[in-house]
C-alpha cells in the first residue's frame, strides 16, 4: 500500500498497475443526480469510480467524469459485464457499448458481474482476450466466492486482479480473504456500508465515538487500513465528502481486531453461492 500526496491510499494490482483503495459506488443513481455525484466525488479527491452495465447509468458516469475536469488518466474506471451479456461474443460486444456510453477508450478494470452458471469460462476467456489486446487495464471477477475461484483456476491463464464481493465487519469472509491475499488478488468490498443497517451496532458506535468519526468513516477506514478496496455509494454531497474523510486517522490494532470479529454472515445482496 502506498499513499499519494493527499494521503489517499493506493494498492498495486498483480499486473503492476496502481488502483485507489477507496472508490465511489454508482448503483441506484440516475440522471443529473448520478452526473453530479460522480463530479462531486472527483472534485473531492476520489479517483476510482465503480460502475456497471447493470446500473444503466454509464452515460451519466461518463458525463460526470467529463464535467469534473479531472484528467482521464488520473481516474480509475471500473465497469462490469451484465449477466445478460455474458458468453464470449456478447461480452466483447457489450464492452464496446460500455465504452461508447462512458465516452472513453478503455476502462481500467473490467469485471464479470456475477458468476453465471454455464457462462463463466467463456466470459472469462473474453476478458482475457480484451486484456491481451490491451483494450482494458486489468480484469477481475465479481461475486466469486471460494468455489468459483477454485473453478476459475482450471481454465484461466490470467489470475484476476480484483475480486469484488460483499464484505464488511458483519460479513467477514475469512476464506475468501485468505485466498485473495495468497494469490495477490485485491479484495474489493461492495455494499461496504451495509446500506446503513449496522451503523447503530454498539461496537461501531463505541469506536466511532472514541475517534470522533462517523460509523461510515470507521467502517471504510477499517477496510483501507488492511489493504482492502472499498466502494461506498452516495449521491449526497455531504456524505460523499464524509466517506472520503478517512485518510487522516488510523485505527489501533486492537480496534481493527474488534471489527474483524463481528461476523454475523450478514448479507444485503443475494448469496452468490446459489450460482453454483
Ligand atoms: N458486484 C456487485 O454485485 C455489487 C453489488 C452491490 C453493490 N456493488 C457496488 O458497491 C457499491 C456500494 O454498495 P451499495 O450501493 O449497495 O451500498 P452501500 O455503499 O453499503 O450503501 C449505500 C447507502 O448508504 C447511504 N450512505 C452513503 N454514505 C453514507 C454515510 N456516510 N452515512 C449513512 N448512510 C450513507 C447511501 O445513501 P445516499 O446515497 O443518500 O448517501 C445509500 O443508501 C454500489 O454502488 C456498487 O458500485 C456491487
Amino acid at each position: 500500500m502506498v499513499a499519494n500526496k493527499e494521503n489517499q491510499l493506493y494498492t498495486t494490482l498483480n499486473n503492476g498497475k496502481p488502483m485507489p483503495l477507496l472508490g465511489l459506488g454508482t448503483y441506484n443513481m440516475f440522471g443529473e443526480v448520478a452526473i453530479n455525484a460522480v463530479k462531486i466525488a472527483l472534485e473531492t479527491g476520489y479517483r476510482l469510480i465503480d460502475g456497471a452495465q447493470m446500473y444503466a447509468n454509464e452515460k451519466e458516469v461518463g458525463e460526470g467524469i467529463r464535467r469534473s475536469g479531472v484528467p482521464r488518466e488520473e481516474i480509475f474506471i471500473t465497469t462490469k459485464i451484465d449477466n445478460c451479456n455474458q458468453g464470449y461474443e456478447a461480452t466483447l460486444r457489450s464492452y464496446e457499448q460500455s465504452l461508447k456510453d462512458l465516452g472513453i477508450e478503455k476502462v481500467d478494470l473490467l469485471l464479470i458481474h456475477w458468476p453465471i452458471k454455464g457462462q463463466r469460462e467463456e466470459t472469462w476467456k473474453a476478458l482475457e482476450k480484451l486484456y491481451a489486446d490491451e483494450l482494458v487495464g486489468a480484469i477481475g471477477t465479481g461475486n466469486y466466492l471460494l468455489p468459483f475461484l477454485h473453478e476459475l483456476k482450471n481454465y484461466a491463464s490470467i489470475i484476476p486482479a480484483v475480486n469484488q464481493i460483499e464484505f464488511s465487519p458483519f460479513l467477514y469472509l475469512s476464506e475468501e480473504l485468505d485466498y485473495c491475499r495468497k494469490n495477490q488478488i485485491c479484495l474489493q468490498c461492495y455494499t461496504p456500508l451495509m446500506r446503513g443497517q449496522k451503523h447503530n451496532h454498539p461496537a461501531i458506535v463505541q469506536i466511532a465515538q472514541q475517534y470522533s468519526r462517523t460509523p461510515a468513516q470507521i467502517i471504510l477506514r477499517w477496510a483501507v487500513q488492511q489493504g482492502l478496496s472499498t466502494i461506498p455509494k452516495s449521491e449526497n454531497p455531504d456524505r460523499i465528502r464524509e466517506n472520503f474523510g478517512i485518510f487522516n486517522f488510523e485505527l489501533s490494532e486492537m480496534d481493527l481486531n474488534v471489527l474483524n470479529n463481528l461476523n454475523e454472515n450478514f448479507r444485503i445482496v443475494d448469496d452468490p453461492i446459489d450460482m453454483l
